[in-house]
């Protein structure tokens, strides 16, 4: 996987029509786009009849390849619109190589007016188009888009669909245009991703692609084709095809389809709980949020400013990778919950400056990337001044659309979706499952609340559960300065970051921050970690430290805020099913000896028991991502993230890594799940 990207090279036609100067093909048909698509892809797929008889509550999902300018999404959508249940919800997955950059896409857009009240929906949405995975959702959760940024034949073996894709758009310039993409293995991974029943339909009628999609397992069949093409293809899948091997220990538990009683309760109302309460409810979950505070965000997620900080490599790493998904869907999510102004959040970006050599050449090492212009680039000292609206003596990296958060309004507005009750001033102590799921008790043993599924989003408190204690979370200690504005402060108009960062003023302070301490788990503010949060500072611009000569005298008497922060040993968070720790270990013994084995036993999962904790000092970037997430996995649908990156925030990835490397062993006497 690479984070490398480029976009669609268009050409515009005399008659104002796209054309790819990377295929030299064009987008859709000259005579009637919109007409090809529905006959192409919605008719043949049988899309009117399948959405008219679904569940209230069914899902569908689509699968396509290359979403250009979105036309077959839209055309998609507004049937759903028309023909699908209210409650149903349908995932579009697209996988694309060059994505059309957002006025591109705008003005092939443009084109179909009838489309307009969809387009008009996407448009604002579509942007931050980093490689990898990239989740829109739209029409107020009724619709989710998540787009493959990259060659399909990298990014979809590593697509879990969930329950499996319910109609293929073979859609991809003419197999004449782009034979890399017209290949076997594209047809054996639309096979492998297919549920059963799986329709599909393409343009084309070349033998080599019908001969293909048979080999791997379509029933496919020539039709006439739209307008002047003689033929196109269309089909289902015949036979399922077996999966190659995946890690059981990553693989998701068996859920039941459909899902009987959909309610669920999250312990934890910072931000990762409100964002994992906020995604099921939008799916139609009854949710009891569960808090020990009276009110939400009381803990690390109780900050009056958080940063929207994307600390990037320039290496692939499944951080970096995670974060680029991440950082989008939060900025997505933002711009769609929360209105902007002093007290939500503003988008009034993110200056990103070197505190020395290395990190300078890493800056530069990102801005070679070619990563999308709206997610980052490089700026001279002269226009970081500009931005910053003070003297900046550096060049730094500038993130436009990223800002500050007040973490609490994000979690109220989350919190308040249709669906959720909370329960605060609730202190869980305990879990206890039974032959309906879960009970939630206090510390004399009382049921509190029951349900089929429980999503712990209790920080590093996770620990204090019987069944989540082995994880290896670890709190830290971090605290925030506030320091009052003045004429002069005032003109910052961004957030400045080097290891710290500090706030344009809010409600007539900046804050600054954040310590890391490690030798305390209170929260009672200090006058050290004021000091230390000052000296960022003189990082950050000399001009700063000017600003407020008293500070360092009067740094008992600053306010200040203390919090722990929950971290795990690779500093991704943890989000996914539990599984019982010892059972793990023995069901899986013989990684010990081997790390190559390749078993298939199904892994001990405690049934409806989930985690997202561990977001570590970047909450407001991993944790709205993590709620889809936990999401996904409970109603079935298309993860948000990579296979690769499912593991590599799966919480049983160190249990697994420590067998591997023989630093754990299977018990000798293995307990069974309850
Ligand atoms: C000083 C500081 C500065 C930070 N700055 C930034 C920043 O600029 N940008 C950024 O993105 N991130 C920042 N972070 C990190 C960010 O705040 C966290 O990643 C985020 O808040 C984690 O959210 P959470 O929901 O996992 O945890 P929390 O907000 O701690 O929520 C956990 C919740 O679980 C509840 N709970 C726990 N156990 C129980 C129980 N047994 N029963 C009932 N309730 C329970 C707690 O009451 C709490 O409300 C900062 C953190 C700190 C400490
Ligand atoms: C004909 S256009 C698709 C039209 C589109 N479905 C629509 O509704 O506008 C083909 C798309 O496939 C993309 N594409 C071509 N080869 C690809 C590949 N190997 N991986 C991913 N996308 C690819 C192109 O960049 C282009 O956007």
């Amino acid at each position: 996987m690479t984070i490398t990207s480029s976009t669609a090279d268009l050409e515009w036609t005399d008659d104002g029509q796209p054309l790819s100067r990377q295929f030299d093909d064009v987008y859709f048909s000259r005579e009637s786009g919109l007409e090809e698509t529905r006959y192409v892809f919605l008719q043949h797929n049988r899309l009117a009849e399948r959405w008219a008889a679904l569940p209230e509550d069914g899902h569908f999902t689509i699968g396509e390849t290359g979403f250009g300018t979105g036309l077959n999404f839209l055309c998609a959508w507004q049937l759903w619109e028309q023909l699908a249940p209210a409650q149903a919800h349908l995932h579009f997955i697209s996988c694309e190589k060059y994505p059309l950059s957002a006025d591109d896409l705008a003005r092939a857009l443009a084109l179909w007016p009838e489309l307009a009240v969809f387009s008009q929906q996407l448009i604002p949405h579509y942007r931050l188009l980093s490689p990898g995975w990239q989740q829109i959702s739209l029409a107020n959760g009724r619709i989710t888009l998540t787009l493959l940024i990259g060659d399909v034949l990298d990014t979809l073996p590593l697509l879990d669909a969930g329950q499996g894709v319910d109609a293929w758009f073979l859609d991809g310039f003419a197999p004449a245009k782009n034979p890399d993409m017209w290949q076997p293995e594209l047809y054996r991974q639309l096979a492998l991703k297919a549920a059963p029943g799986c329709t599909l339909a393409t343009f084309t009628s070349a033998g080599d692609v019908r001969r293909g999609l048979q080999a791997a397992g379509f029933a496919m069949r020539k039709t006439p084709g739209f307008g002047r093409k003689r033929d196109m293809l269309c089909g289902e899948l015949a036979e399922p095809v077996h999966p190659d091997w995946q890690a059981p220990w990553y693989r998701r538990p068996e859920q039941s389809s459909p899902v009987a009683d959909k309610s669920v309760i999250v312990i934890g109302a910072g931000l990762a709980g409100c964002c994992t309460a906020f995604a099921l409810a939008q799916r139609g979950w009854q949710v009891t949020l569960i808090d020990r505070h009276g009110s939400l965000a009381a803990e690390a997620s109780g900050n009056p400013q958080g940063i929207l900080y994307c600390k990037l490599s320039p290496h692939a790493t499944n951080l970096s990778r995670f974060i680029l998904s991440a950082y989008s869907f939060s900025v997505r999510q933002l711009q769609q919950q929360l209105p902007q102004g002093e007290a939500h959040w503003q988008a009034c970006g993110v200056l990103q400056l070197p505190g020395n050599q290395k990190e300078q050449q890493r800056h530069t090492q990102l801005a070679q990337l070619g990563l999308p212009e709206d997610v980052l680039r490089q700026v001279d000292a002269d226009t970081a001044s500009k931005l910053a609206g003070l003297s900046i003596d550096r060049a730094g990296l500038w993130f436009p659309a990223a800002g500050w958060v007040n973490p609490p309004a994000l979690c109220q507005a989350l919190a308040t979706q249709p669906g959720i009750t909370p329960l605060l001033h609730t202190a869980a102590i305990s879990l206890q499952q039974t032959s309906q799921g879960w009970q939630v008790l206090d510390q004399h043993n009382h049921c509190l609340a029951a349900a089929p599924q429980v999503v712990l989003c209790t920080a590093a408190d996770t620990r204090q559960f019987s069944q989540t204690r082995h994880l290896p979370l670890k709190a830290i200690r971090g605290q925030i300065t506030h320091l009052p504005a003045s004429q002069q402060s005032e003109k910052l108009r961004t957030v400045l970051c080097t290891d710290g960062y500090i706030s344009p003023a809010r409600f007539g302070e900046h804050h600054l921050g954040a310590s890391f301490r490690f030798d305390r788990l209170d929260c009672t503010p200090s006058p050290e970690e004021n000091l230390s949060n000052l000296d960022l500072l003189d990082t950050l611009s000399p001009v700063l430290s000017a600003l407020w000569p008293q500070a360092r005298a009067e740094a008992s008497g600053l306010k200040a805020r203390a919090a722990l922060r929950c971290t795990s040993p690779d500093y991704l968070p943890l989000i996914g099913p539990v599984a019982e720790a010892e059972s793990v270990l023995s069901c899986y013994a013989e990684l010990g000896k081997d790390a190559s084995k390749q078993p298939d036993r199904a892994a001990p999962w405690l049934q409806g028991l989930w985690v997202n904790c561990a977001h570590g000092s970047r909450g407001l970037i991993s944790a709205p991502l993590s709620g889809e997430l936990i999401a996904s996995y409970l109603d079935g649908e298309p993860a948000p993230l990579p296979q690769d990156l499912l593991a590599a925030v799966h919480p049983n990835r160190f249990l697994i890594r420590d067998l591997m490397r023989g630093k754990v062993q299977a018990p000798a006497n293995p307990t069974q799940p309850s």
